[in-house]
This record gives structure tokens, sequence and C-alpha cells, in this order.
């Protein structure tokens, strides 16, 4: 692999992450939207007396919620959905 090729391929892993990380946002926000605005908005989210303090929790809710809605997502939907939630609204830094 010479230079060039080099640099072409760091771009496409680039390129490749970011598209990744939008496509997740996307998923999530699209999920949200269609399977949980029926019993709260966003408000929920954002209330004072919120539960959920940590990201652990928060996925934690988010499943819980999806369980109870029988909706069968797969582990990445609950992942994207958690990842959504956190970037609009909780803003949890750590992972955990
Ligand atoms: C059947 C009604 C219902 C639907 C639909 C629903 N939820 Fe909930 N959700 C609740 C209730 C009730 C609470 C409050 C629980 C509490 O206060 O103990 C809640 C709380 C939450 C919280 C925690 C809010 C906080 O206090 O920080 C999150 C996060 C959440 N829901 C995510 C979701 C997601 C994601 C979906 C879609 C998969 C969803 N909910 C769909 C009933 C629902």
């Amino acid at each position: 692999m010479n230079k060039n090729h080099a640099r072409m391929a760091t771009v496409l892993m680039t390129l490749l992450v970011q598209t990744a990380a939008t496509a997740d946002m996307e998923n999530g926000r699209a999920l949200t939207e269609r399977n949980c605005t029926s019993c709260h908005d966003d408000s929920m989210y954002m209330r004072d007396e919120r539960r959920v303090t940590t990201m652990s929790a928060l996925q934690n809710q988010v499943q819980r919620c999806e369980i109870n809605l029988d909706l069968k997502w797969f582990e990445d939907d609950i992942n994207d959905v958690t990842g959504y939630l956190n970037t609009q609204y909780y803003h949890f830094e750590s992972p955990q």
C-alpha cells in the first residue's frame, strides 16, 4: 500500500464511522417517534424529578418500556434509542 492508498483508506474509514453514527441516531429517532410517544412525549425525559440518572439506567428504562410494548427490538435498536435519548435529552458522559 503506498501513501495515497493509505490516506484513501483512512478517509474511507472515517466516512464509514461517521455514516454509522448518523444512521444510529436516525434509527433511534425514528423508532422513538414511531413507538414511544403514545404514553409520554419528550417532556418525560426532561422532567425535574426524572428517574434516570445514569447511562445504564437509561438503557434499562428504554428496555423496560420496549418490553412492555412487546416491540421485540434487537439489541442494536435499544442501543440506538438509548444513544438518541442521551444525545437529545440526558447528556450523560460516561458510556456506563
Ligand atoms: C405504555 C405506555 C408507555 C410507552 C408506550 C412508553 N413508555 Fe416510557 N415510560 C412510561 C411510564 C409510565 C414512565 C414513568 C415510569 C416511572 O415514573 O416510574 C416511563 C418512563 C420512561 C423513561 C424514564 C424517564 C425519566 O424519568 O428519566 C424513559 C427513558 C422512557 N420511558 C423511554 C421510553 C421509550 C424509549 C419508549 C418506546 C420504546 C417508551 N418509553 C414508551 C410509559 C410508557
